[in-house]
């Protein structure tokens, strides 16, 4: 070993302390791209590589969920063209990543108004969830067509029909049980939030789950982000203190 080793974040990472459920706002494609003078979609072409990354970097030391935001609510209201190239890199992706998925015992999940994408995506998520289903060392969860806002007031509207249908009474309604009515129903509620690109607000991303999750941002922009960025996110994760209202004698005992 050179003598100048330097340790990095990776084995800095203490494995009693990991994050169960990261989450990931993945930002700054398009900004990527205009630094090179390219087309805003030659940076979602390369942040599929950090998307890649980012999924190993998180099975390699343990975590059991990873949630990534890929397309927002609001991000319909884009450009057309935009949006069907991010709808076909979609499809195109999923279908390339499936073989890999199942090598790394990776399954595949996603969370958001799914329905509303289009039927060659909705085929292609559909056939890769069903392929990785049995898989068990990790949750990759992909937040598509998704908004928080929309997710509590869907959540909300089967609360009233169940109420309305008498199977559920309104004294019952706790935050657990609002929770079961969430897309990330049964999903632990992650303990760090990544967003990349130097923005930070949550738009509109996990509002609920979010309550108590450390945030984390960096400027990186996420074509770049790699496994040490990942890895440099949960070591600062690791050093902070989680009092979730207490004060910290009574988290040191
Ligand atoms: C994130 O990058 C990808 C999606 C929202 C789909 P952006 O496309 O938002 O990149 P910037 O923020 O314009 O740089
Ligand atoms: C958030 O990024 C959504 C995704 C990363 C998919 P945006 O780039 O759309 O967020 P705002 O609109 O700038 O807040
Ligand atoms: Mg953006």
């Amino acid at each position: 070993m050179p003598a100048l080793y330097r340790m990095g974040y990776k084995e800095s990472i203490d494995p009693a302390k990991l994050p169960l459920h990261v989450a990931v706002i993945m930002d700054g494609n398009g900004r990527w791209a205009k630094q090179r003078g390219e087309h805003r979609i030659t940076g979602h072409q390369n942040g599929v590589k950090a998307v890649r990354e980012t999924t190993e970097a998180a099975a390699e030391i343990g975590v059991k969920y990873l949630t990534l935001y890929a397309f927002s609510t609001e991000n319909w209201n884009r450009p057309k063209e935009e949006v069907l190239a991010l709808m076909q890199l979609l499809v195109s992706t999923i279908h390339g990543e499936v073989e890999t998925l199942n090598k790394n015992d990776i399954r595949l999940m996603a969370i958001g108004d799914l329905k509303s994408l289009p039927q060659d995506c909705i085929r292609e998520l559909t056939e890769a969830m069903k392929a990785t289903a049995q898989n068990k060392r990790m949750n990759l969860i992909l937040a598509l067509s998704y908004s928080s806002r929309w997710e509590i007031i869907e959540g909300i509207k089967c609360i009233v029909e169940a109420v309305e249908k008498g199977q559920l009474k309104a004294e019952e309604i706790s935050e657990k049980k609002f929770e079961s009515y969430l897309c990330t129903a049964g999903i632990p509620e992650p303990e760090l939030m990544i967003r990349t690109s130097g923005e930070h607000r949550i738009s509109n991303f996990l509002l609920w789950q979010l309550s108590y999750s450390e945030l984390y941002f960096t400027d990186t922009l996420w074509p770049d982000f790699g496994k040490e960025d990942f890895y440099e996110a949960i070591v600062d994760y690791q050093g902070r203190e989680r009092r979730f209202g207490k004060i910290s004698e009574q988290i040191e005992n």
